[in-house]
């Protein structure tokens, strides 16, 4: 076996490499994996004896490294040459570097961001809630029983029936959530998708993003709630004019629908009212001690109106040239 080495060590020494395919046909003879002559010694090692082994496998791993060694030499080397025709480098050095493209925040994303910096500026605490959900807090702890005409609505997409579990269809299931938890005084934002069984058009999908507000303390009263509308829409258009209209929610009472007065028409852009006392005393706070306000905004209509684009699918075809336009609005 020594002399064999022996042997093996100047081969390796002499090998001739100018090209890349005599770099390739070195690896190959000592280190292919079928017959590489490195790997063949290696395999008879198991066949001598242990004392032998511990000296011999020393030395093999000292020509393997030298094999790697001068692998690493040649390629490293830029002016190994190519193929027979000459070519000195194994790239072009002339060829642009790959530009890395900086992204751009979703116009979703950049009003929920702005939404949310809003509410904060004015105590309101941000919190999430899940997608999924089960019958009672999406319908009836907000006083929506079962049978109830008004499910309808809110056309639901059911994950499993018995018992139900739904893709929730407001966010404000998770006024529910949070106030099992806590007790009031709470001003409350959260922001999220909410999904229902609509026919995809200019003006609706089946999916949208909704932001809940919910401020209980006691005396509140629905003054408080149009200051506040009033000052999220100031914020997000300037001065604006807005309109109450009496509405109807099953967990508001009374309720209102919140138009904004854009290009000579009304535009209906949220839903408000007082939480119903019903609600309050399904998540035990006394409605005889606290009131409070909620209301719910879609981001994709407040987005239209910002943007003054006409057609709600733009947000979700992901058109390249729609999105870059985004870039300086960090
Ligand atoms: N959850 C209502 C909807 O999705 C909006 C709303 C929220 C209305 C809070 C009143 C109060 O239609």
């Amino acid at each position: 076996m020594y002399q064999k080495i022996d042997e093996i060590k100047k081969y390796i020494k002499c090998f001739n490499i100018q090209t890349y395919d005599d770099l390739e046909t070195f690896r190959i003879k000592f280190l292919g994996k079928k017959r590489g002559i490195l790997t063949n010694l290696f395999k008879e090692l198991k066949e001598i004896s242990i004392y032998k082994r511990k000296i011999y496998g020393k030395i093999i791993n000292e020509l393997k490294k030298e094999v790697q060694r001068k692998i690493f030499h040649y390629q490293s080397k830029n002016d190994i040459i190519k193929n027979e025709k000459g070519l000195k480098h194994d790239y072009d050095p002339t060829i642009p570097g790959k530009s890395i493209e900086i992204g751009s925040i979703h116009p979703l994303s950049i009003i929920k961001n702005r939404i949310i910096e809003i509410f904060l500026n004015i105590g309101f605490t941000y919190v999430d809630g899940p997608e999924i959900e089960d019958d009672w807090h999406n319908f009836t702890a907000l006083n929506i029983p079962i049978h109830h005409p008004s499910r309808d609505m809110q056309d639901t997409f059911f994950l499993c029936k018995n018992p139900d579990i739904l893709l929730r269809t407001h966010t404000s299931s998770i006024q529910i959530r949070y106030m099992k938890k806590h007790r009031p005084p709470f001003r409350v934002l959260s922001i999220g998708k909410v999904y229902r069984n609509e026919t995809i058009s200019s003006r609706s999908n089946f999916m949208f993003h909704q932001a809940e507000g919910f401020f209980i303390d006691k005396k509140v009263s629905f003054s408080d709630l149009k200051q506040t509308v009033h000052y999220l829409i100031t914020s997000l258009f300037g001065k604006a004019k807005i309109r109450f209209r009496p509405s109807y929610f099953p967990f508001t009472e009374p309720s209102a629908e919140v138009d904004i007065h854009c290009n000579s028409e009304w535009l209906e852009i949220m839903g408000c009212g007082m939480v119903d006392p019903e609600v309050l005393k399904n998540v035990d706070i006394n409605p005889e001690v606290y009131s409070g306000f909620a209301f719910g905004v879609g981001i994709e209509r407040l987005s239209l109106m910002i943007y003054d684009m006409k057609d709600i699918r733009i947000y979700f075809n992901n058109d390249i040239r729609f999105l870059r336009q985004f870039k300086s609005e960090f």
